[in-house]
């Protein structure tokens, strides 16, 4: 073979090696160059019969050539082999192992709340309502009895937009929208995101969540309330949990009374989570104020109800002993793990 023939020998060799799509492609290639009655062994044994001035460049490109091809075609290989890691690791993969299963993701913990506190309050006969985040100033304020110089109603304090309506301060709207489109009994909670211009800190987030509960009959009593309240305490912190009313005022019930869970830490005798006082405040409650029946077309003289509203992240954080309320909204995987 002369110097010309080599070169372009040489060249095709490398391509068809580097074309090679499967093992038997690459062993072909092998065989066709390599192999012992291939095309390189008969070079070297014509290489007496090539022109002198050639003979040393011949022999030069042909043992260069041998060496380049055999590697090309020994990582061709190692490609090919499945894992694209090389025949020495593919070789020791036990394929015995058993797989990697994919993590499992677990329920945030308000999520979490929520679902649970439904589930008591629907052994109870309530289900679930629900109203929008976007509120008009009615819901939220007049129709519930609360009146434009009533400091919540304040730029201060809510998020009012440009069209007039507002971010939410509470889930009580939700009351006035189920009341006034269904007549009574009403039996209702109504869980949901909440907003309020508060600054973050360790117990306050702008945005947060309030499970509302509604209970509209004809003779409905305070001391329903507070059962229906206690029993709600036993099932979600446990039977030890004690709770007390103490007198308190919302625009939109009356009498209104604030509900506070005896402390699950510390039993009642003081610890940090309950600040020393043995208790913890839960929800604002109380019997539905007469004026609000009447904004929504029921008769104040035969309707009597309860309604009540709490903070499901207060909840949350005294359950799962969580000290920051901002852990709950960083998302950062290593806390919602342990859920
Ligand atoms: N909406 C009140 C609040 O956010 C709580 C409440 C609900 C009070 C229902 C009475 C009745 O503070």
């Amino acid at each position: 073979m002369d110097l010309e023939t080599l070169k372009k020998t040489v060249a095709e060799g490398l391509e068809e090696a580097g074309a090679a799509q499967t093992a038997d492609a690459v062993e072909a290639v092998r065989i066709t160059y390599l192999g012992r009655k291939g095309l390189m062994p008969q070079v070297m044994k014509e290489l007496k019969t090539v022109a002198p001035e050639e003979k040393a460049e011949v022999g030069r490109l042909a043992n260069t050539f041998k060496k380049e091809l055999a590697e090309l075609l020994e990582s061709r290989r190692e490609e090919l082999s499945g894992d694209g890691k090389g025949a020495a690791e593919s070789a020791t993969f036990d394929y015995t192992l058993p797989g990697r299963g994919p993590r499992r993701g677990t329920r945030h913990p308000i999520s979490a709340v929520i679902e649970e506190a439904v589930a008591i309050f629907g052994r109870m006969g309530f289900t679930v309502a629900e109203g929008p985040d976007v509120e008009t100033p009615y819901h939220n304020f007049e129709a519930l009895n609360t009146p434009g110089y009533h400091p919540s109603m304040d730029r201060q304090d809510t998020f009012w937009l440009d069209d007039g309506k507002l971010l939410r301060t509470q889930t009580s709207p939700v009351q006035i929208r189920v009341m006034e489109s269904r007549t009574p009994p009403v039996r209702i909670v109504t869980p949901g995101r909440c907003y309020r211009r508060d600054t973050t800190d360790a117990t306050h987030s702008a945005n947060f969540h309030q499970i509302e509960g509604l209970y509209v009959d004809s003779q409905v009593s305070l001391a329903d309330l507070k059962g229906t309240l206690a029993y709600f305490a036993h099932e979600m912190m446990g039977p030890d949990v004690a709770v007390r009313f103490r007198p308190h005022f919302f625009p939109f019930t009356e009498p209104s009374v604030e509900c506070d869970f005896s402390c699950h830490v510390c039993s009642g005798s003081g610890c940090r989570v309950c600040k020393g006082s043995g208790w913890i405040e839960i929800a604002g409650a109380g019997m539905v104020d007469p004026r609000v029946f009447e904004k929504v077309g029921y008769d104040p003289e035969t309707t009597t109800g309860y309604a009540f509203g709490m903070g499901i992240e207060r909840i949350a954080m005294i359950r799962y002993g969580i000290p920051d309320i901002r852990l709950l909204y960083e998302n950062d995987m290593r806390f919602l793990r342990q859920f």
